[in-house]
């Protein structure tokens, strides 16, 4: 069976949406992942079948409740795969999770829409909490496709030789160094020298020192981590 995400929403319809395009699209066509988005509505019971209701406490929105997410959890259960709920509260998602997401059967993504989602059912099911950046989105289903684009590309297969992985911001602690192609001169801004001159030590060189010096200007936290790795160990 190919790598399967189960997406749990109230808005089925936004799916596959940019997913069904490009590099993640031509691999769905495919069959190298697979793509079931499960509208939460229909495992809310009751007259109304209403998925929230208001918080306690008092405030603000609706939270969804923990009995519907409970039954949308159990039908979609995948064995061996992770439940993740879509929330600016959760850790950041990182690459080596998105790696590790590969790696496995394949991901429920609960996408979490309202002011939250009652907290019961989270700690129930276990639920990891992801989040893809400090911002709010409207809703958890723009970051569960952001999650899912990162992991497709990484499936066996789906990436060519060609645009391989190996290199790229992340992988290496580092962000990318700056790309070049042609006109060699373009409105007066010339390629960088060494990049014309075939000598591939000192373009690994310069990519390197790139590499580095964008990090150290752009991203101080990442620059640390990857002096500290670079301190204990000192060939790599
Ligand atoms: N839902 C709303 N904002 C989000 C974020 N930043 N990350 C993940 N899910 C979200």
């Amino acid at each position: 069976m190919s790598w399967t995400a189960r997406l749990l929403t109230l808005f089925p319809e936004m799916f596959p949406g940019p997913l069904g395009h490009s590099l993640a699209g031509r691999a769905l066509a495919r069959g190298q992942w697979t793509l079931e988005a499960i509208d939460i509505r229909d495992h809310a019971t009751g007259r109304h079948r209403s998925v929230d209701d208001a918080p306690f406490g008092g405030g603000a929105g609706m939270v969804m409740r923990p009995d519907v997410i409970d039954a949308a959890a159990e039908a979609a259960a995948l064995s061996g795969a992770p439940l993740i709920v879509l929330t600016p509260r959760g850790r950041p998602l990182t690459q080596a999770r998105v790696a590790s997401l590969a790696a496995g059967p394949g991901v429920v993504l609960l996408c979490g829409r309202y002011e939250g989602i009652d907290q019961r059912v989270i700690e129930a099911r276990s639920m990891e909490e992801l989040s893809i950046g400090d911002y709010v989105l409207s809703g958890g289903e723009p970051a569960a496709m952001v999650l899912l684009d990162a992991v497709v590309r990484l499936l066996p297969g789906v990436m060519g030789a060609e645009e391989s992985g190996e290199e790229e911001s992340f992988s290496s602690g580092l962000l990318e160094y700056p790309h070049y192609t042609r006109p060699a001169l373009w409105k007066g801004r010339a390629v960088p020298e060494v990049l014309l001159g075939g000598n591939h030590a000192a373009i690994a060189e310069w990519r390197q020192a790139e590499a580095e010096r964008i990090t150290r200007e752009r991203r101080p936290d990442l620059w640390a981590a990857w002096q500290a790795l670079a301190d204990a160990a000192p060939t790599a």
